[in-house]
């Protein structure tokens, strides 16, 4: 359990905690109301279903027990290593670490596990997200146009995993 500053008088207790049936609708919900996936018109049923998809990792942000935000994570979505699939805090609470925890959660869990690479997606359209990354340590390593739809790019990035 990590303690995050959510305001200047308090601190609450953030958890990473496996995401539960339950969860995994509101999940979708963020998804689907939240950009970059408006723009590259990933609806609700879409995301729904990447939610649900075994074959990915869904972990949750609990923020005083309360959803705050969630990682999807593929453990070998690219070449074999992790790709972190998605990526999303609550808009409220944006700007607080919890993103940068959910990142970290998926690091190490991939360390763990004898991952060397981690690899990500970031729209070109999203330059906060992607300085995000940068500052967590990702270097973008190819850029696929058109991936999603026509008029944006996605920026695979890459980020060599410490040894435990
Ligand atoms: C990207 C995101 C998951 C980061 O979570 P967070 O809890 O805000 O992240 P942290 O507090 O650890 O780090 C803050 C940094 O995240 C980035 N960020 C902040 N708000 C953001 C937003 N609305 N959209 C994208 N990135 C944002 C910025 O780089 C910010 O640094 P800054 O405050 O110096 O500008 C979160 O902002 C979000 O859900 N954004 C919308 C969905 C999204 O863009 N997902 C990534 C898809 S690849």
């Amino acid at each position: 359990v990590t303690s995050i500053e959510t305001h200047s008088a308090c601190s609450s207790p953030l958890e990473i905690v496996p995401a539960e049936p339950a969860d995994r609708e509101w999940c979708a919900r963020l998804m689907a109301s939240t950009e970059p996936w408006l723009r590259l018109g990933r609806g609700l049923a879409e995301c729904r279903e990447r939610c649900s998809d075994p074959q990915y990792v869904l972990r949750l942000a609990l923020l005083g027990g309360e959803r705050c935000g969630f990682l999807l994570l593929h453990p070998r979505g690219v070449a074999g290593s992790p790709y972190v699939a998605s990526i999303a805090v609550d808009a409220q609470i944006r700007g607080r670490g919890i993103g940068t925890a959910l990142m970290e959660w998926a690091e190490q869990r991939s360390r763990i596990r004898g991952a060397r690479h981690i690899f990500l997606c970031v729209s070109s359209f999203n330059p906060r997200a992607r300085l995000l990354y940068q500052r967590l340590g990702y270097v973008e390593v190819a850029e696929l146009a058109g991936y999603v739809i026509p008029e944006a790019s996605e920026i695979l990035m890459h980020k060599a995993l410490d040894r435990l």
